[in-house]
């Protein structure tokens, strides 16, 4: 700590130059220290320098000591914000199978010192590039996260040509592909769109809030135990940074809210409803849009203010949270936190109406 001449200037103690200082100030108030003070008073000169000097070198060590404290106190913010608080070592990544690709990076299961991880791969790794940017922003907002529901951030390997995220690892994959696949119980549906709203109910809650802005079922992993993690924080921004580029804009307009769809300004809306779409994949076990291209998706949501169609069979607690979720007016649409409550209180524990 601190250079050879800081130390020699210590070498008296901290107490001794703290009690000089009082001293004075028993003669003037809180007047900090002044060197030329004495002269004014009209006491003898060799006193006078004498006191002078010893008042300078108080000063100097009151500086040091000051200069030290804050050098120690950009170290600690260094490190607090450092990369090698997560830096993970490529060479200590075991990489395996592929479990997805997206148009950032491929996804692959892997070992990290014994622990089951996923292995975002960025595709891009040049250091100038937009990946890059992606990179980063996807750290920067995944490392702060901390709920069961939102996928934990392990680290990231910062060196090209691997930059790579490292999450937990979702063993049943995601829920887009779940619903294809497995034929789930209803109560078990209900509390994945819980989980889904307790994940969202955290991030908007976030100081400031963060919209997620590429909520849907591929971007929602499965646990063993089938809670839901929300991943994928690539597009993720703090509320006050709502607008949307064109490069950054929409990818899948199938869960899109209609405002982002014609490039609008947005804020945490457009998340809620996003929301309703996966409700309704919950609920109808079907997949949002088929058979219609992105083109036609955008036109019918974004221009002729189409929604899903709704089939007969479903709760009517859940059409009409679904339909509040895809308000037009983005403002009259509940907050996560609404959303949270009205599926802990349904008259009915079901998507499906009793017959
Ligand atoms: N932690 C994980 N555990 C298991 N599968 C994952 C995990 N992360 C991502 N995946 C799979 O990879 C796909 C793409 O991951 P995602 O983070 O959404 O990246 P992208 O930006 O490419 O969309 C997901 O839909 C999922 O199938
Ligand atoms: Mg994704």
């Amino acid at each position: 700590m601190g250079s050879p001449s800081l130390r020699q200037t210590s070498s008296s103690s901290p107490d001794s130059a703290s009690s000089s200082v009082s001293i004075k100030r028993s003669n003037s108030a809180d007047e900090p220290p002044n060197p030329e003070k004495g002269e004014q008073e009209g006491r003898p000169v060799d006193f006078i320098s004498k006191t002078t000097r010893f008042k300078e070198r108080t000063r100097e060590e009151l500086i040091a000591k000051a200069r030290e404290k804050e050098v120690d106190q950009q170290k600690a913010i260094k490190m607090a914000s450092h990369v090698d608080d997560y830096e993970i070592k490529w060479e200590d990544v075991h990489i395996g199978e592929r479990v997805g690709q997206g148009s950032f990076g491929r996804v692959y299961h892997a070992d990290w010192q014994g622990s089951d991880v996923a292995v975002k791969v960025f595709l891009d790794q040049d250091i100038r590039s937009e990946a890059l940017e992606e990179f980063k922003r996807e750290v920067a907002m995944i490392r702060r996260l901390r709920h069961p529901n939102i996928v934990l951030f392990m680290g990231a390997v910062t060196q090209p040509p691997n930059l790579s995220l490292v999450t937990e690892f979702c063993p049943r994959g995601s829920l887009f592909r779940i619903l294809q696949k497995t034929k789930l119980d209803e109560r078990r549906r209900l509390r994945m769109a819980l989980d889904v709203s307790k994940g969202m109910n955290y991030l908007h809650r976030c100081c400031p809030p963060i919209v997620h802005r590429d909520l849907k079922s591929p971007n929602l992993l499965v646990k063993e135990n089938w809670t839901i993690k929300v991943c994928d924080f690539g597009l993720s921004r703090p509320k006050n940074n709502t607008f949307l580029t064109s490069k950054t804009g929409v990818g899948t307009p199938e869960w899109t809210a209609p405002e982002v769809l014609r490039n609008e300004p947005s804020d945490e809306k457009c998340d809620v409803y996003s929301f309703g779409v996966i409700l309704w994949e919950l609920a109808t076990l079907q997949q949002p849009w088929a058979g219609m291209n992105s083109m036609q998706v955008i036109g019918a949501v974004g221009y002729l203010n189409q929604r899903l169609p709704i089939p007969d069979h479903i709760e009517p607690g859940i059409i009409a949270l679904m339909q509040a979720c895809w308000s037009s007016d983005p403002k009259a649409r509940p907050s996560f936190g609404e959303i949270m409550h009205k599926l802990k209180t349904l008259p009915r524990y079901a998507f499906t109406k009793q017959s």
